[in-house]
């Protein structure tokens, strides 16, 4: 019996001596973590470049990822930067499937049942094909919807971005 007991007595004395020793290590490893740093120019200098996402961590340095961010799911539609811009995604879509065999988003996003879900329906594009042929059904070339529609998140955008309004540039060339 003693043989048996004395090595997980040993065991369990090794464990209570081992964990408050390596939580005090994680404490001290790792480097200090900065908020994000102010967007920089996409254009900018491309070693600084990489300061918007790795926060001034060195780069043979491991980083500690920011929280992930919130999907925001209050409906509020945001506007398209330009005419063909597929808009975001308003709502979660956390276990909405897309598969071989069923396609969550039609669920409410088809013609024929986006009245009774108060949800716009796909455009006529998501129903043609490569030769501009309408389909009874959505394309396959658009079947897989989060290719090109994402959900809205509360990130705030790691580098700058220059990117101007076609309205926005007209007007500045009227004002001159
Ligand atoms: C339960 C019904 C439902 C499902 C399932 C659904 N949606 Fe929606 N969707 C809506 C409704 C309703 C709106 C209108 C805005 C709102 O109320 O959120 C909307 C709005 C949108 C818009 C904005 C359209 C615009 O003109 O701005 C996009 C894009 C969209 N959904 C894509 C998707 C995608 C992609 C999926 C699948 C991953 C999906 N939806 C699944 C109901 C749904
Ligand atoms: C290849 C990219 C692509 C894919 C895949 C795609 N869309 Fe779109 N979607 C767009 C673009 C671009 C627009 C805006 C221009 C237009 O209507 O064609 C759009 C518009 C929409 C709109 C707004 C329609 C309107 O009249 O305002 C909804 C809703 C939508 N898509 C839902 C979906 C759903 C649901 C799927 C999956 C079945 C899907 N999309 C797949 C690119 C895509």
């Amino acid at each position: 019996m003693r043989q048996v007991l004395k090595p997980v007595l040993c065991l369990i004395a090794g464990l209570v001596l081992a964990l408050p020793l390596a939580a005090c290590g994680d404490r001290d490893a790792g480097p200090e973590i900065k908020p994000p740093a102010p967007p920089i120019s996409a254009r900018g200098n491309p070693a600084q470049e990489l300061d918007g996402m790795r926060r001034h961590v060195p780069v043979d340095v491991e980083i500690t990822p920011l929280p992930m961010a919130r999907v925001e799911n209050f409906d509020r539609t945001r506007g398209r930067a330009y005419p063909m811009q597929p808009p975001t995604i308003p709502h979660s879509i956390d276990g909405y499937q897309v598969d071989l065999n069923s396609n969550r988003c039609m669920l409410c996003h088809a013609r024929n049942t986006a009245a009774q879900f108060q949800a716009p329906p796909v455009s006529v594009t998501h129903y043609m094909d490569r030769d501009d042929q309408f389909l009874a059904e959505v394309s396959p070339r658009r079947y897989f919807c989060v290719q090109c529609h994402v959900v809205q998140t509360d990130a705030q955008p790691l580098v700058a971005n220059g990117f101007m309004d076609i309205d926005e540039v007209l007007r500045m060339e009227r004002a001159q």
